[in-house]
């Protein structure tokens, strides 16, 4: 397993789905967590049952698109820990629709939390890499970014320019000790998952059943897929990954286009 002992790390997003499998990980592989998002209760539920497992984790109410709560989040990493070794940018919002119904609303509401919540956690984040001469930061974009998906299109769009910005990232900060890396799942049993099939004519068992027969390796991601990927990019194993995405895809990407 990487090695994630003592590290201090901030998730976002860290209490469902990808991102709860994530704060479970690192915690139980003896890293210091801070997992941020909007769910009070998931949150403190979360951080209960780890600490009652005598593993470190602090939940913080905060949303990524408010500039106060994610140097507040930042903040309380060092204050609480000592320092900041990592943070996993993975909080995200998807509403699926046509271009032709989107709202702005929320076409905002995907750019705010897709973007500019990666971008407001590098701004406070990386600073503090930059005086410890050391840190990483992950993003979690998807294969939206990559390939068409129906009724993605503004999702992709937020995902692909968070792809952008890591590289651009990567050339201004990796030579001060900060890595960029970032993981692009495709399809994951989450609850953002389970939300996108509502309103579908089938029940969600079958759609899943299908959409896995459609997978190379023959099955949908499970969170804990994407953690073990994002513990080891964060881990010093993973010190010369930089500005690379790793796709979690079951080789959806490598089929060919008939
Ligand atoms: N599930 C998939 O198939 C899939 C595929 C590709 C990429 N992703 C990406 O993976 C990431 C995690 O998604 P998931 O599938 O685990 O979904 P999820 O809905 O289970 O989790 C999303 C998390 O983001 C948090 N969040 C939402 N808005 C926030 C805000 N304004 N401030 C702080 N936290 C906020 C939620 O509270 C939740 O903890 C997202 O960035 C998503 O776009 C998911």
């Amino acid at each position: 397993m990487s090695d994630l002992k003592e590290k201090v790390i901030l998730v976002t997003g860290g209490t469902s789905g990808i991102g709860e499998a994530c704060t479970e990980l690192f915690a139980r592989s003896g890293a210091k967590v801070v997992a941020m998002s909007i769910q009070d209760e998931q949150g403190k539920a979360l951080a209960e049952r780890l600490t009652g497992e005598d593993r470190q984790c602090i939940f913080q109410f905060g949303d990524v698109s408010k500039e106060q709560d994610v140097k507040a989040a930042v903040d309380l990493a060092v204050e609480k820990f000592g320092r900041l070794d990592a943070v996993h940018a993975n909080a995200g919002v998807l509403r699926n629709q046509k271009i032709t119904d989107i709202t702005l609303e929320d076409f905002h509401l995907m750019l705010d939390v897709n973007l500019l919540g990666p971008v407001l956690l590098c701004k406070y984040a990386v600073p503090v890499m930059e005086e410890q001469g050391r840190g990483v930061i992950c993003f979690t974009t998807s294969v939206a970014a990559d390939i068409g998906f129906p009724e993605h299109a503004v999702y992709g769009a937020s995902k692909a320019a968070v792809v952008s910005l890591m590289r651009s990232l990567t050339t201004d900060h990796s030579p001060n000790g900060v890595r960029f890396v970032a993981v692009s799942p495709g399809t994951i049993d989450t609850p953002m998952l389970a939300a996108s099939c509502e309103g579908w004519d089938k029940p969600k068992e079958e759609l899943y059943a299908e959409v896995a027969k459609k997978i190379p390796v023959q099955r949908m991601g499970q969170p804990i897929d994407v953690a073990r990927t994002v513990a080891f990019l964060l881990s010093d194993d993973a010190g010369f990954i930089g500005g690379s995405v790793v796709h979690l895809e079951g080789g959806t990407l490598a089929l060919p286009p008939w």
